[in-house]
């Protein structure tokens, strides 16, 4: 593997594959787990992840790189192989987490500012010493009638920016991940405003990003769709891409080689059917793909269910999802492909 930037950047966005996102802290994995009544023991983290680093045909096809949380960057499979060393042999990049979580801002009723920033240019040294090559930092935007402020995006984007920065330094590939979240309060916001809001945090972070001196051919931008209000969902799957090539259009410079979407509550096929047709009716200068951890992982972690009788099946599921991901982004995946599965 090349150690550019640039080329850490490409190989993530690589054609018709896309990043795994398996970061969730201790707490959402727990929420996860707790849906198929598992506890969140340190060694069933360790199982369900190894079960999703082993699905070779996923891994090799379609998997450019995985997002890890600290803990697992630092796991070793039951028979001592680093998992970081399982997603390598696969010829996938292993990333890591590095944000703290998003906590309430002060000053800003019903906003938050993501914290992570104290100590991080030595938790990256350590992070590129155990294999991480590319890093992500999440921030996040709610639509209300009144919000987002603009205080909370600005320092929201700051933030990103200093990030950014700190990772290249280091030598790590960042993932700008400015989230508008679907399910803000009261959740039934319009396509339009999610448009106009998302085209606002782009801008900001863009100029935040210049201002930090952010080669933006060294990172890769983890932008939300454009979609309306999780409780006032009826926007077709034509507009959805339509708006959101537009806004990433509006926004996001040539330079940056790839723009990398998470699923933020969309169905799993949504999700994919929402990637196929951007990448099929136009012509863009990024390559678009997905960085998906819902949408690509929770049809498999059902299936699982915390026993290892299941494996197997969780891994068919794990793949399925991988693969018509892959297709959605060259553009090919189509519905009765899903059916057919
Ligand atoms: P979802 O695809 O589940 O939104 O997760 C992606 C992610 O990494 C959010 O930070």
């Amino acid at each position: 593997m090349s150690e550019r930037l640039e080329d850490i950047a490409i190989a993530m966005v690589a054609k018709g594959k896309g990043i795994l996102a398996a970061d969730e802290s201790s707490g959402t994995i727990k929420k996860r787990f707790d849906s198929i009544n598992l506890t969140s023991t340190e060694d069933a983290r360790r199982d369900y992840r190894e079960m999703l680093f082993r699905a070779d045909d996923a891994m090799k096809n379609y998997i450019s790189g995985v997002i890890l949380y600290d803990e697992t960057l630092r796991q070793s499979a039951r028979d001592g192989t680093r998992l970081a060393d399982l997603i390598k042999a696969a010829g996938s990049i292993p990333g890591i987490k590095v944000d703290a979580g998003a906590k309430n801002l002060a000053g800003f009723n019903g906003e938050t500012i993501t914290e992570g920033l104290d100590g991080l240019r030595e938790r990256l040294n350590e992070y590129y010493e155990l294999g991480a090559r590319f890093a992500k930092w999440r921030g996040v935007v709610a639509i209300s009638d009144t919000l987002p402020t603009w205080g909370a995006v600005r320092q929201n984007a700051q933030a990103l920016a200093r990030y950014a920065a700190l990772c290249q330094e280091a030598g790590i590939v960042p993932i700008v991940e400015p989230e508008i979240l679907m399910d803000g309060v009261p959740g039934d916001h319009s396509i339009e405003r999610c448009y106009e809001v998302t085209d606002l945090v782009l801008k900001t972070v863009f100029n935040e990003l210049y201002d930090a001196r952010v080669k933006l051919e060294g990172m890769i931008l983890k932008p939300n769709m454009v979609i309306d209000g999780k409780n006032a969902r009826k926007a077709s799957v034509e507009q959805v891409a339509e708006l959101t090539v537009r806004v990433l259009k509006a926004n996001v410079p040539s330079s940056v080689p790839g723009i990398a979407f998470l699923s933020g509550g969309q169905s799993d096929v949504e999700a994919t059917a929402h990637l196929s047709a951007m990448n099929a009716g136009y012509d863009m200068p990024w390559n678009l793909t997905f960085s998906y951890g819902r949408a690509l992982q929770a049809a498999a972690i059902k299936a699982w269910g915390g026993k290892d009788e299941n494996v197997p099946a969780a891994q068919a599921a794990f793949t399925h999802r991988a693969r018509m991901n892959g297709l959605a982004a060259t553009g090919a995946w189509t519905e009765a492909q899903e059916k057919n599965a």
